[in-house]
């Protein structure tokens, strides 16, 4: 049975300024009230035939000062008591609301979370039911840009069937503390891959005639004290790792908006951080969107408005921070100039004209759920990890006796919580487990593994035993010929979480190991966890949050119906002591108290960092096994123009279907980087039993470069470097080497992916 919560936050995020605290005043919505008109000509602003630049000026030429106070400030969109405004326009239990301006025929904004699908606010009524699409983390680790593409066409149709133009999707931030609760909406610890993934996933959101966002910019990298945390970093270190990141998605996919983090970035708020937003993201990058803060980021009128801000979000509270009133004291007092506001609205209607979403405006329609179920399955299919397979996997169809074990592997699959959270057609699979209210509680979308793994193997007797006995568990493997024990870790968030299994499930794993010698563990976790376990288990598949066809996926992987293509899009840690930070900055501190975490690591994040310090993780970036056996062969690169290019053929030298992922990195012989090596360019390819196919790739010039602070730009240093064909980030693979010649990139330069 569904619970249906209708307060929220007893459990609010680390920051007040979330504002998903109950509030027991309720009042009416504040007007705008009507200046008078300034134009002759209002409705100029809706001819086609102009540029949505012109269309725009048109706009704000048009508007009365009071409308567009109007456009920079944004509301919490729940219709629940805390929260003082409760607009009736909004969508029920969404992120937020910007009113519209109805005199001009100018939309109101409709904003809900997030990159998995439509999310909900609290525990979801039946018509907020949506399709799940697995964790960010699960789609970059398909490596695959075109699915991710899909699934955002996917998510963001729903979004717009129900209601929505604006998707505060598009996580991005680098995977540099592998406890951070919202790695799972994230896309793991590189730049390329991640850039290029969440790019896509905008692009295909974008598709739909709406906006999306890319977010939380900059360096929000743990929920721990996000409020208050000041993250201390080196610009170049920045220019050639997260920024990198953010830079190359949105290159990739041109959302209309990004999302300033909470956090403060070298002393100051991300949101009035004039170095973030007004030189590298407005002027370096040449970003034409608007800037939205994160859900009560904002801190000060002055600074946010003259440091690149466009528009404030999520106001809950009469008393909370509010531009509606207080940008416009500013003008009038002088402090902040009126060409500043008509920016900000300028951006605004921009980006919706741009997008599409002024003329072909959002209409509610019914959403085809059996269609997008095969999205999110295929998504998941390609993003499911082998991590280790001792021939035991595929189940072979002669097996009778399989057992099935924990992780509700009977019902459901896990997703991940907090404002991203989605809940999937049936609502949660599992009521009653994690924290009573948000970012709980945990939900697990209606796809039985066990149930699906039935469907495939219907001459197998399928067992199943729920692990909280683990001695019960122990008795119903050794009964069987092949073991699959499912564990979960549920993140979420504003929490921070242990990269220890929760609830003895590694105990549990290890009886189930050792009862029975062909175990195979299935996990369903928000990023890297430790698997003491490894060694003593026959094979291991990382499924993530698998999304709301997750049964499936993860069975027919299992069965061998799907070849697990899959690569790791992070590092998994063998210990918490190779980590650059052992333990999350801030942990313990009293709630509110400043704290500095300091990015000693720079730019050498994930397996970078392992290589400059000569660590092997348990499981290195990259990796990722198959049911066949490719064959990488005659590897060259040349400098081509100015870009580097380098070929080579892949071969399927073994007996089915299977997806590759060629990885290239880059090794500098004489030149200084953070680390030996980095990613330069990737690819998947498919390919038939016995089938070859040839690949040239561009390697993506940014990351042959060190960011050169006084020259304002990426430096390539004339030599030698090495080109490595290779498997994962620890394959030695095969290597050519190239000489590149001296070549400065602006700042902003960008290639197309
Ligand atoms: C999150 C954002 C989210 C917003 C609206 C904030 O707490 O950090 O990612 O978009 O809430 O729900």
């Amino acid at each position: 049975m569904r619970l249906t919560v209708l307060t929220v936050a007893v459990l609010v995020p680390l920051c007040a300024a979330c504002s998903r605290a109950p509030q027991a005043t309720c009042a009416a919505a504040p007007s705008a009230a009507a200046n008078a008109t300034p134009d002759a000509a209002p409705m100029a602003w809706l001819d086609k035939s102009l540029s949505p630049n012109q269309r725009a000026a048109e706009l704000v030429r048009a508007m009365t000062q009071d409308e567009k106070l109007t456009l920079v400030t944004g509301y919490f969109g729940v219709q629940q008591e805390w929260n003082y405004y409760r607009f009736p326009e909004a969508r029920r239990q969404s992120a937020g609301f910007v009113r519209g301006v109805p005199r001009l025929g100018f939309t109101p904004q409709w904003q809900s979370d997030a990159g998995s699908g439509v999310a909900t606010q609290g525990e979801a009524p039946p018509e907020l039911e949506r399709t799940v699409l697995p964790s960010g983390l699960l789609t970059a680790s398909t490596w695959n840009p075109a699915l991710a593409e899909r699934g955002g066409a996917m998510i963001g149709s729903e979004a717009r069937a129900t209601g929505y133009n604006v998707m505060l999707a598009g996580g991005v931030n680098l995977l540099r503390d592998p406890g951070n609760g919202r790695n799972f909406e994230y896309a793991g610890e590189e730049p390329l891959l991640a850039g290029t993934m969440v790019g896509a996933l905008v692009r295909g959101i974008q598709s739909n005639h709406i906006v999306s966002t890319l977010k939380h910019f900059a360096f929000n990298d743990q929920e721990t004290g996000r409020n208050v945390v000041n993250v201390v970093v080196d610009e170049a270190a920045a220019r050639s790792s997260d920024l990198l990141a953010f830079q190359i998605a949105i290159e990739t996919g041109d959302p209309g908006s990004i999302m300033c983090s909470y956090n403060l970035v070298n002393g100051v708020y991300a949101c009035q951080n004039d170095w973030l937003l007004n030189q590298v993201l407005k002027h370096d990058w040449g970003f034409q969107g608007y800037v939205m803060t994160d859900w009560g980021a904002q801190h000060d009128t002055r600074l946010n408005a003259n440091n690149g801000l466009d528009q404030e979000t999520g106001v809950a509270r009469a008393d909370q921070y509010q531009w509606l009133e207080k940008l416009g004291a500013a003008i009038h007092a002088g402090e902040v100039q009126q060409s500043r506001l008509d920016d900000m609205v300028q951006r605004i209607a921009r980006t919706l004209i741009a997008k599409g979403a002024i003329d072909d405006p959002v209409q509610p329609a019914p959403i085809d759920f059996a269609a997008h179920a095969k999205v999110s399955q295929a998504d998941a299919e390609e993003g499911i990890v082998l991590l280790k397979n001792e021939s035991v996997l595929p189940l072979g169809a002669n097996l009778k006796r399989i057992a099935v074990i924990g992780g509700h592997a009977d019902v459901g699959v896990l997703t991940g919580g907090g404002s991203a959270q989605v809940y999937a057609p049936g609502g949660n699979a599992v009521p009653g487990l994690g924290p009573k209210h948000w970012p709980g509680p945990e939900v697990y979308a209606r796809s039985s593994p066990l149930a699906a793994l039935r469907a495939e193997l219907p001459q197998a007797t399928i067992s199943w035993t729920d692990g909280a006995d683990v001695a019960a568990a122990g008795n119903a493997a050794s009964q069987a010929e092949v073991a699959i024990v499912f564990v979960t870790q549920w993140t979420a968030e504003a929490m921070d979480f242990s990269l220890t299994l929760p609830n003895e499930q590694d105990q549990l794993v290890e009886a189930v190991a050792r009862a029975n010698k062909r175990t195979v563990v299935v996990l369903e976790t928000g990023g890297p966890v430790l698997m003491p376990w490894l060694g003593h288990v026959a094979a291991a598949l990382e499924a993530w949050y698998p999304g709301s066809q997750g049964g499936p996926a993860i069975a027919r992987v299992l069965s061998g119906a799907v070849n697990p293509s899959g690569r790791l899009a992070l590092s998994i840690p063998r210990s918490l002591s190779e980590l650059p930070r052992p333990e999350i900055a801030g942990s313990g501190l009293p709630k509110g108290q400043h704290f500095e975490v300091h990015y000693a690591e720079g730019a050498a994040v994930g397996y970078r960092y392992y290589d400059q310090k000569g660590f092997a993780p348990l499981l290195p970036f990259g990796h990722g096994l198959s049911y066949t056996t490719f064959a990488h062969e005659g590897l060259s690169a040349r400098v081509e123009g100015e870009a580097l290019k380098v070929s080579f053929q892949i071969r399927n030298t073994g007996a089915r279907f299977g997806r590759d992922v060629a990885q290239i990195y880059i090794s500098p012989l004489a030149a200084n980087w953070e680390a030996p090596k980095r990613l330069g360019a990737f690819t998947k390819i498919e390919l038939e039993a016995g089938a070859a196919a040839n690949a040239t790739l561009s390697v993506e010039p940014r990351l042959l470069a060190v960011y050169d602070v006084e020259r304002h730009g990426f430096r390539i240093a004339a030599g030698e470097y090495r080109v490595t064909l290779a498997r994962s980030a620890r394959d030695p693979g095969q290597s050519v080497t190239v000489t590149l010649p001296e070549r400065l990139l602006p700042a902003g330069a960008g290639v197309s992916h």
